[in-house]
């Protein structure tokens, strides 16, 4: 099976997901979006209102932020891969539970897999704390790159974040600087 119909039928199961009771509220699952070749990934923490409603990541405001850092370093959206470690929107947008974001981790871990990334860039303290997983401090690797398990990733302030803090979306943009592809 190819990888772009490997990753059709991992979102086709992601989609009817009931590991934890966040489908119960959502309107639609969020998997992710980009194409199975994409060279980087960008993990984000759960969907909010809009993505809710669309089915679609990062398209509320903090999605028109990422575009735009995205479009400064002339990264094409539609060639990278957007996910977030939650697939389904929390109530109210609180922030996920230990129980949710462990039943969720094998839907990002089989989309690395499948797309085999150059690098993973972590956006904000929950996707860094549940990918990176080992006690390491978010603010200690903000801005840096890191191996785990033979992959390279690198961390920065999550978006909306940068929404609200004019002194993180500076540092964002200069994190941003740092992200490219061979
Ligand atoms: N924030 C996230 O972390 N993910 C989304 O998809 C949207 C907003």
């Amino acid at each position: 099976m190819e990888e772009r119909e490997k990753l059709e039928k991992l979102h086709k199961e992601i989609k009817k997901c009931k590991k934890c009771p966040l489908w119960r509220e959502a309107r639609n699952p969020v998997p992710g979006e980009g194409p199975a070749s994409a060279k980087l990934i960008f993990i984000g923490e759960s969907p909010g209102r809009e993505e809710d409603l669309t089915g679609r990541p990062f398209i509320g405001r903090a999605g028109k932020l990422l575009d735009e850092l995205l479009k400064k370093n002339r990264i094409n959206r539609k060639k990278v891969f957007i996910t977030s470690v939650i697939k389904h929107r929390p109530p109210k947008n609180r922030q996920p539970k230990k129980s949710e974001l462990k039943a969720c981790r094998n839907w990002w871990g089989q989309q690395i897999e499948i797309i085999n990334p150059q690098l993973i860039v972590l956006l904000g303290k929950v996707a860094f704390d549940t990918v990176i997983d080992e006690g390491k401090i978010f603010n200690k690797y903000r801005g840096k790159f890191l191996i785990k398990n033979r992959r390279q990733h690198f961390t920065t302030y999550h978006p909306a974040a940068g929404l609200r803090f004019p002194k993180i979306k500076k540092t964002l943009e200069k994190d941003f600087h740092y992200i490219s592809i061979s």
